[in-house]
């Protein structure tokens, strides 16, 4: 199955669970590594909900089911950060976190590779400031 093409980001990620899995690993690196500490302090203590919506996001965006629009409705990625600062220091500090959870999965290092390059795509539109 190729990545990018109809499910097979999301089935090469292992599907909901895998997607669950690496964002819950996604934010234990943001509670632990110092470059990512400024990032962390812009989420609220209990990271229940922001887990589940990046989780939720994330299955659509890769080919799955469409879970964040079914939960929570419509969402545009660059508005939905327009309240925070995040400057290019901030967005690469997100991709670190990503970078070292992606590093614990047993996906493919191709499939790894290629996830760091696209989710790169909407961090770089995430950032409003320099
Ligand atoms: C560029 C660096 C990024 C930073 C610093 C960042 C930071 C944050 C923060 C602090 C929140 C919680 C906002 C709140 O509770 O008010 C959030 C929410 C969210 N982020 Fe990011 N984010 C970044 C990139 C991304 C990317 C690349 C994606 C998607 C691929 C993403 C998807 C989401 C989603 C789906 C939510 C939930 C939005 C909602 O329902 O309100 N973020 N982000």
């Amino acid at each position: 199955m190729e990545y990018g093409v109809k499910d097979g980001s999301f089935q090469a990620a292992g599907g909901e669970l895998g997607i669950f899995s690496l964002v819950e690993e996604f934010y234990c690196q943001m509670n632990s590594l110092e470059q990512a500490q400024k990032i962390r302090a812009m989420h609220p203590e209990d990271l229940t909900e922001s887990i589940d919506k990046l989780a939720s996001f994330l299955c659509g965006w890769l080919g799955g089911p469409k879970r964040y629009k079914e939960k929570y409705g419509s969402i545009s990625i660059p508005r939905a950060h327009q309240h925070l600062k995040i400057t290019p220091t901030e967005q690469h500090a997100w991709m670190l976190c990503m970078d070292k959870a992606l590093q614990k999965t047993r996906y493919p290092k191709d499939f790894q590779e290629y996830l760091l390059i696209q989710l790169n795509i909407p961090a770089s539109r995430c950032v409003n400031a320099q």
